[in-house]
C-alpha cells in the first residue's frame, strides 16, 4: 500500500515556497494516495513560540491546507501533538539514530547558528521526530521541498538500522517526492538564499495571505539583473535548467521558476514566451499570474482562520483517524524492542 505523510510547521509566515514546494503537491497527490497531512506543532517548539501565536499558527496552517484544496474527508489533517505515537516513537528513534548522523544535519547548523551551546536539545533531535512522524504510519512517500532532502535520508537510515538491529522487516524505506519546477524557491531580495519564514525582511517572500497590492509591490521590488531574459537554448538536453546556468543569474531564474510553477508550464514554454524581454514586461505578467493564483487561496485562508470552530473540528476528527492508524504500529514497535505492555 502506498501512503503519503507530510508536515508543515506552524511557525507563521507561510510563503510561496511552502505552497509551491509542498502544499500544492499535497493537493495533486491526494487522489492517487492515502494521504496524511500534519501540522507539526511539536517541531515548532524546538524554537521559542509564544503560546497564543502557536495556537493561531496551527489553525492557520490547517486553513492553508484546506484553502489550497486538500479534502479533509478523503485525507487526514491533524496536529502532531494530539497523537501520542509521534513523541513515543521519536524516543525510540533517539535511541536508534547515532549522534554522528545528527552532527551532519545542515539544518541544525543553520538554525542553531553560532550559539550552538544554547540551542534546545529538541532542535538537535528534530530529524528523529520527523522520522517518527512518517514511520508511525508506515508511510512510503513523502512530498517535501528540496531543503528536507537530508532529513528524509536520515529517516531511511533510521528505518534501515531499526530493521537490521531487531532482525525485522517492519519500517518501510521511504521515497522522497520532490516535485515540480519550484522545489527550492529563493528569496526575492537575494537569489542565493532560500525563501524562508524566519527571514527578517517581509519583502523577501510572498506570504500566502498577502493581498494583491502586497504581491505586486514585492514582485516589482524583487532583485533582478541588467540583462534581457534568456531563451530555451540555455536548457540542457533533458529540458532541465543546468545548475551552473542557474547560479550565473540566480534572481532571474528564481522568478522564471516561480512563473513556470504558477503557470504549470515547463521551462521551455516559459523561456520561449519571455525570450529577449526585459524584466519590466516579465514582472507585469508574473504579478498578474501570482495575484490570480495566490490571492484567492489567501482570502480563503483568512476566512477559515477566523472560523476556529470549523478548523478545530477538522483537526479533532483527523487526530482520531490518525490515532487509529498509528496506535497499532506503535504497539507493535514497542513489542519488537521489548517494552512490556502488561
Ligand atoms: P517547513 O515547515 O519548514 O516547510 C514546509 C514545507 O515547505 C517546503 N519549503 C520550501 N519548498 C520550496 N522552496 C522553499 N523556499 C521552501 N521552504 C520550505 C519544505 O521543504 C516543506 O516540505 N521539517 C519540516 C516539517 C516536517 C515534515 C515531517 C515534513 C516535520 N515532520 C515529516 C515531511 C515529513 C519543515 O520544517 O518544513
Amino acid at each position: 500500500m502506498k501512503r503519503i505523510f507530510s508536515g508543515v510547521q506552524p511557525t507563521g509566515n507561510l510563503h510561496l515556497g511552502n505552497y509551491l514546494g509542498a502544499i500544492r503537491n499535497f493537493v495533486r497527490l491526494q487522489s492517487d494516495f492515502d494521504c496524511i497531512f500534519c501540522v507539526v506543532d511539536l517541531h515548532a517548539l524546538t524554537l521559542w513560540q509564544e503560546p497564543e501565536e502557536l495556537r493561531r499558527h496551527t489553525r492557520e496552517v490547517t486553513a492553508a491546507f484546506l484553502a489550497a484544496g486538500v479534502d479533509p474527508k478523503s485525507n487526514i489533517i491533524f496536529n502532531q501533538s494530539q497523537v501520542r505515537a509521534h513523541a513515543e516513537l521519536a524516543w525510540i528513534f533517539n535511541c536508534v539514530a547515532r549522534i554522528g548522523w545528527l552532527n551532519r544535519m545542515t539544518q541544525f547548523k543553520e538554525k542553531a547558528g553560532k550559539n550552538r551551546e544554547n540551542a534546545s536539545a529538541g532542535l538537535y533531535v528534530y530529524p528523529n521526530l520527523m522520522a517518527a512522524d512518517i514511520l508511525a504510519y508506515k508511510a512510503t512517500h513523502v512530498p517535501v521541498g528540496d531543503d528536507q532532502r537530508q532529513h528524509l535520508e536520515l529517516c531511511r537510515d533510521i528505518a534501515q538500522k531499526f530493521n537490521h538491529d531487531y532482525g525485522v522487516d517492519f519500517f518501510p524505506i521511504i521515497e522522497p517526492q520532490i516535485l515540480g519546477s519550484a522545489t527550492r524557491v529563493m528569496s526575492l531580495r537575494d537569489g542565493s538564499r532560500k525563501m524562508s519564514k524566519s527571514e527578517a525582511s517581509d519583502m523577501s517572500r510572498i506570504n500566502m495571505t498577502d493581498g494583491a497590492d502586497e504581491i505586486a509591490r514585492k514582485l516589482r521590488k524583487a532583485t533582478t539583473d541588467p540583462d534581457l531574459l534568456p531563451g530555451p537554448e540555455v536548457l540542457g538536453e533533458d529540458g532541465a535548467l543546468p545548475e551552473e546556468t542557474r547560479r550565473a543569474r540566480p534572481e532571474a531564474y528564481n522568478l522564471l521558476g516561480i512563473y513556470a510553477a504558477l503557470a504549470d508550464e515547463d521551462w521551455t514554454a516559459v523561456l520561449t514566451r519571455f525570450e529577449g524581454k526585459g524584466f519590466g514586461d516579465f514582472k507585469k505578467a508574473l504579478v498578474e499570474l501570482a495575484v490570480a493564483k495566490v490571492g484567492p487561496i489567501g482570502d480563503e485562508m483568512k476566512r477559515l482562520t477566523a472560523d476556529t470552530g470549523a478548523v478545530d473540528a477538522v483537526l479533532r476528527e483527523g487526530a482520531e483517524r490518525a490515532r487509529a492508524i498509528s496506535e497499532p504500529i506503535l504497539q507493535e514497535c514497542q513489542d519488537i524492542v521489548g517494552l512490556l505492555r502488561p
